[in-house]
């Protein structure tokens, strides 16, 4: 018999393209007579105390999600292959593969970034039906050009960089500001370049703080002789990003279950910084979940589409164990498959080498004097 049922599900942090790509995946099965249902929660929601309730997803439902950032589903970063029983870990992933059976799912479709889709290729390993849809701001998932997300994000944290030009500009201020990348610099790289930062600061490259109290003198001093010239300055700086010789900043100690700490506070130490160290004031905003809020851009409407639908694809043919993937600019990218192990196997990072001006902490080939 062909398939009947696909289970869909999100997992890990939100991002604007996941309702676009669960429409698209409930369209396509019902062009062929395949029935989509939602699962809550992420892994969650396929674990016991929690499978019974779904959420059968037909064509009307889901007409408007294209237009809608988060997820309808919910999501959260629960690991089946490390829960916690009281004080003790287990492992429930056979809970998730039992559920799979129980809610007579033909083919499972998880949309996540590299915990949700590391969980998706064990998973596999131990013979789940899955297909997975690459989806994170970050961008930082192997395998793929293109992670749900990435460009309503970056659109959101350009449009408060290049607002914070002008009142950093009228006081005569630094102002920092600091967004999410856990791993990665994508995110604050090119939102540092579109929306006119100085100065950017991302993970893969420390930087000394020296340096950039050097920069900031070098712009600062200009201005203060020349009062055409600007006296302020836009510092990015990633979650991730690290001082020479330093270490990650956090918001709390606690791993969750993928062993990832909250990061967050570099962009208050660097501003605290530079109120010390210089003579100049200094301002930081985090710009924390809001970057991952609201409508998906077209570039998210757009992939979300063409990602559930080959996933649709990859199940009609059992493409097990994969993972549909965007090569080239998207949107007229090629969308193939690739393994899934593959794919969370390493992280897909900013090639510092070829787009990164170590000296001056910005994009190469470019200018922001
Ligand atoms: O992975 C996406 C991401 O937004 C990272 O950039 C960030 O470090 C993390 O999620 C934040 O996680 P949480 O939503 O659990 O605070």
């Amino acid at each position: 018999m062909g398939l009947q049922r696909i289970g869909v599900l999100t997992g890990g942090g939100d991002a604007p393209g996941l309702n676009p790509a669960i429409r698209a995946l409930v369209w396509k099965g019902n062009e062929l007579g395949i029935e989509t249902v939602g699962i809550y929660d992420g892994w969650r929601g396929l674990m016991d105390g929690h499978a019974d309730e779904t959420w059968p997803l037909d064509h009307e439902t889901v007409r408007y999600w294209d237009l809608d950032g988060g997820t309808h589903l919910g999501s959260s970063r629960t690991n089946p292959f490390n829960s916690k029983q009281g004080d003790k870990k287990v492992d429930l992933s056979d809970q998730v593969l039992r559920n799979i059976e129980k809610l007579k799912l033909d083919a499972l479709v998880p949309i996540g970034g590299e915990d949700t889709l590391g969980v998706a290729a064990k998973l596999a390993a131990k013979g789940a039906p899955v297909v997975g849809i690459p989806k994170t701001i970050d961008k930082d998932l192997g395998g793929t050009d293109y992670t749900l997300g990435f460009d309503t994000s970056m659109r959101t944290c350009v449009d408060i960089i290049e607002r914070s030009r002008t009142p950093a500009g009228s006081h005569h201020w630094v102002q920092v500001v600091e967004v999410m990348g856990r791993h990665a610099g994508h995110l604050a790289l090119w939102s540092g370049l579109a929306g006119g930062a100085y100065i950017t600061l991302i993970p893969g490259a420390p930087f000394d703080v020296d340096r950039v109290l050097a920069l900031l003198k070098e712009r600062l001093e200009r201005g203060q002789k020349d009062r055409r010239l600007p006296r302020y300055a836009v510092l990015v700086v990633a979650e991730g990003a690290l001082p020479k010789g330093g270490h990650e900043i956090t918001l709390e100690q606690k791993l969750d279950a993928f062993g990832h700490a909250r990061l967050g506070g570099i962009g208050a130490w660097l501003s605290e910084q530079i109120r010390n160290k210089t003579s100049w004031d200094s301002r930081a905003v985090a710009l924390g979940h809001p970057q991952r809020g609201g409508t998906p851009s077209p570039i998210d409407r757009i992939m979300g589409h063409l990602f559930g639908s080959a996933a649709v694809d990859a199940c009609v043919k059992k493409e097990w164990g994969k993972m549909v993937s965007a090569k080239g600019i998207a949107p007229a990218c090629n969308i193939s498959l690739v393994n899934l192990d593959e794919a969370t196997k390493g992280l897909n990072l900013v090639d510092v080498k070829r787009h990164y001006n170590i000296e001056r902490y910005q994009a190469t080939r470019t200018i922001i004097a």
